[in-house]
């Protein structure tokens, strides 16, 4: 086994350090890939700000880190995948765990049904944009109790239903976009107007101005003749006002003080709890399955005949969805150019002592941009 080095987090609201962290052999289940390329999430910096306070699980010191794309160095007695010295990409599920599982670190042990092949026209750092945007749409799209649709399909077949993605160009929304029109939905989506081009590119049939005062109503006229399949809340909480999708901190009441003395960006029209609210108006007021996948948790009114659930995005580690996305479809999409890696990755540094830095970046907010670290 060679030697490795993780970017450990000791306490909360420490900085990152670099020292050296042990390595396991794989599990039958499982591969040891070298991390070529990393990608940051808002979850990395609100874990380490926030701690046990967000994720009771958390142990000191511990390594996070979700998004992982490498060479496959090791693999388990039970995977036939694929072999050493392949290019992968995969969902780091151990973030927040001891270190073996996590992504920021030289080596990760990845499980069996939350990797993919890389094909060679895609580079390692555009590949890590993918794996938990991914995981998260999958969950909120193919999950059972979720919105349940068919598996993802390269040659999908057509069910006559609009999905509604809100934030098309977030990290979630562009590979929402992509998973709905895998599983054979008219895909619709808000998003900036100068994202317009991208979210169309990655399949969305219609685009719309969130915060334009008219995109409820432009939302519900485009849906007068059609049956929705639901809809997908990626929209984004910054800063404090990431508090509010996590159990710790439950009151309605705090989380509208929060969000009104907190942070502008979360009050803009189609952000946060005002998107919230307008997405649960649309789904309220279509034809169709009234149900809303949301990224974030929410705990405000919901109208009635609605339902909303939170969508937790490793949650397919444990469930059918894992395999059917990374090992049924997902690596014939990227081969045959019918998945896109999106958004397009902003490199911010390279070796584990940029990861702190490459935080900060993605905590003062990206458009159509995944924060990625080389190593
Ligand atoms: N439940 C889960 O398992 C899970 C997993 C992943 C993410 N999430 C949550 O889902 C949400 C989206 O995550 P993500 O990684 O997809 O986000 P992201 O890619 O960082 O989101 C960027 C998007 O949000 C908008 N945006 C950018 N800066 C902003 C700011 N300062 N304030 C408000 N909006 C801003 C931009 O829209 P335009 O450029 O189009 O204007 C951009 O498309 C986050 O709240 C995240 O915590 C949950």
């Amino acid at each position: 086994m060679p030697s490795n080095q993780a970017a450990w987090l000791t306490a909360k609201g420490a900085p990152l350090s670099i020292e050296p962290a042990p390595l396991l052999d794989p599990a039958p289940n499982q591969i040891l890939i070298k991390n070529h390329a990393v990608a940051i999430n808002p979850v990395d910096w609100a874990s380490q700000n926030m701690g046990q306070d967000l994720f009771p699980f958390l142990k000191f010191p511990c390594t996070l880190g979700l998004d992982a794309a490498g060479e496959v160095i090791a693999v388990g007695s039970a995977v036939t995948r694929v072999k050493v010295g392949d290019r992968v990409l995969g969902l780091a599920s151990g973030s927040g765990r001891g270190n073996q599982g996590a992504a920021f670190q030289e080596y990760t042990l990845l499980a069996d049904n939350l990797f993919s092949p890389i094909p060679d026209s895609i580079s390692f750092e555009e590949a890590s944009v993918i794996p938990l945007g991914l995981s998260t749409s999958a969950c909120a799209i193919f999950q059972k109790d979720l919105l349940a649709l068919p598996h993802p399909s390269v040659d999908p077949k057509p069910l006559g239903k609009t999905l509604l993605i809100w934030s098309g160009a977030s990290s979630v929304g562009c590979n929402a976009i992509q998973l709905g029109v895998a599983a054979g939905c008219d895909v619709i989506t808000t998003c900036s107007p100068k994202n317009y081009e991208l979210v169309r590119k990655l399949g969305a049939s219609q685009a719309f101005d969130y915060n334009s005062g008219t995109v409820v109503s432009d939302i519900l006229t485009y849906l007068e003749d059609k049956t929705i399949a639901g809809a997908v809340g990626s929209m984004f909480y910054t800063h404090y006002p990431y508090r509010i999708e996590f159990p710790s901190i439950k009151t309605w009441v705090l989380t509208k003080k929060i969000l009104t003395v907190g942070n502008v960006n979360a009050i803009r029209a189609g952000h946060g709890l005002n998107a919230t609210k307008m997405v649960l108006e649309i789904v309220s007021k279509a034809k169709g399955n009234k149900f809303v996948a949301m990224a974030m948790r929410y705990e405000g009114p919901v109208p009635d005949g609605v339902e909303s659930k939170f969508i937790l995005g490793s949650a397919l580690a444990d469930n059918e969805v894992g395999a059917a996305v990374y090992a049924d479809y997902l690596p014939q999409a990227l081969a045959e150019g019918k998945f896109i890696a999106a958004p397009e990755p902003l490199v911010v540094g390279k070796g584990l002592e940029s990861i702190q830095k490459a935080f900060e970046v993605q905590m003062k907010g990206v458009s159509a941009k995944k924060v990625v670290v080389l190593l």
